[in-house]
């Protein structure tokens, strides 16, 4: 595709005016979204007033005066349309990884007796060892099966299948509708993690049948660096689900000081200690950016992003680079990884020409569309700068080789 073709889709695209929703440096092709998104241009000065009008000049009052006290409800309504939810549905706590934590033993709790828990080999690290670390706790069976044979793994044992939906290599995703369906069928409970999903395709929770799913506040939802996460609890399962970390903030009337812990009702219940509310007033500018946002004209763009690079990477590195995404882009979520031998080196030379994208040990080079941000015409020339970094081998110098903390 020539720039101009680029132009003209850059031009005719539903969502190009959000990208002006976004801070994003000059001269820097940005394909990282699905990692840490981008700086909402709202988010610093949000910063600034909850600092300074607020906590500066409330002071304490702010709970009540600004209302801190319910922000982890408030703003996490502001997720229901992007994750097909009701909003009393969604809260944003802890991490992602301690989310997931409390609703996989709160799921095995709903289900005694049951000493099952099925999930997929090389599911994202965190979920894998925070399974792990609840089943040797609780003595129960961590079942852990190749994605294609997570439907036939779940029986009359399996208390809950925790699954990540879109696979954070691969970008290949679960149909949530048929192993929600094949789950409650054997009686158990499903478990999702939305990080490369939630902002990124169209998903709709209650819809499809979900029971519990949590997701990370900081990749496509913009959220700033170690943003909190969200959790999902279906409307129907809410009263009979406790958390197993029972904090002062999840209880029925925490001004009580009560000895004795009651869970308050509904979705706040899932709430621990005390919310952080600067990294919340982010969240809500990153949250911000979906205003008036067509989660199907997301879900349309991130195909057309992914498939464009898919073509014009394909185009000019041909046997170099492997594919390690699905061809099929309608089995795809918004990212794509290609396998090199050197793929750190050759992430690294990309970064260094402004291409930026991640790498995932041991070979895969992982470039994340944005919808709300990225444009065709920056894709066509990534692919181009990448073209020109596989042809002439500029990857294949020791700067570009030496590992990082964080790749
Ligand atoms: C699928 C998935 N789950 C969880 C996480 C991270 O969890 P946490 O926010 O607890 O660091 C990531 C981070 O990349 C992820 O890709």
């Amino acid at each position: 595709m020539t720039p101009e073709e680029a132009q003209q889709l850059d031009e005719s695209d539903p969502l190009a005016f959000a990208r002006d929703r976004f801070s994003l440096p000059e001269g820097i092709i940005y394909l990282d979204g699905n990692s840490l998104g981008a700086l909402p241009r709202a988010a610093p000065g949000k910063l600034v007033e909850t600092a300074e009008a607020q906590w500066g000049e409330d002071l304490i009052a702010s709970w009540n005066k600004h209302g801190w006290i319910d922000w982890s409800t408030r703003i996490a309504a502001k997720l229901a349309p992007i994750v097909g939810a009701r909003p009393n549905e969604l809260l944003i706590a802890d991490s992602t990884s301690v989310c997931l934590f409390k609703l996989l033993a709160a799921a095995v709790r709903a289900r005694p007796g049951r000493r099952t828990i099925v999930t997929q080999q090389r599911n994202f690290p965190t979920d894998l060892y925070v399974a792990q670390g609840l089943a040797d706790m609780l003595g129960l069976r961590l079942r852990s099966v190749p994605a294609a044979d997570v439907l036939s793994a779940i029986d009359e044992d399996t208390a809950v299948v925790t699954l990540t939906h879109v696979d954070y290599r691969s970008a290949a995703f679960y149909d949530m509708r048929a192993l929600n369906a094949a789950a409650h069928a054997a009686g158990a409970l499903t478990l999702w993690d939305l990080s490369h999903s939630a902002g990124a395709i169209e998903i709709d929770l209650d819809d499809t049948g979900c029971d519990l799913a949590v997701g990370c506040g900081y990749k496509y939802l913009n959220g700033g660096p170690g943003a909190p996460a969200f959790l999902f609890v279906a409307e129907r399962l809410q009263d009979e689900l406790r958390s197993p970390v029972q904090g002062w903030m999840g209880h029925a009337d925490p001004f009580a000081f009560d000895d004795n812990y009651r869970p308050a009702a509904g979705i706040t219940r899932f709430l621990t200690g005390t919310p952080s509310i600067m990294a919340l007033a982010a969240l809500e500018a990153g949250l911000d950016t979906f205003a008036d946002v067509a989660m199907s004209d997301v879900e349309a763009k991130a195909r057309a992003l992914s498939q464009l690079f898919i073509d014009e990477v394909e185009a000019r590195c041909g046997d170099e680079l492997r594919l390690a995404s699905p061809p099929d882009p309608s089995r795809r979520a918004s990212h794509v990884c290609f396998a090199h031998p050197e793929g750190y080196a050759v992430m690294q030379a990309l970064i260094a020409r402004g291409v930026i994208g991640d790498f995932r040990a041991p070979d895969l080079m992982r470039f994340g569309f944005a919808p709300l941000y990225n444009r065709f015409v920056d894709i066509v020339r990534a692919a181009e700068i990448l073209g020109e970094i596989v042809a002439s081998r500029e990857w294949d110098d020791p700067r570009f080789k030496a590992r990082a903390k964080v790749t």
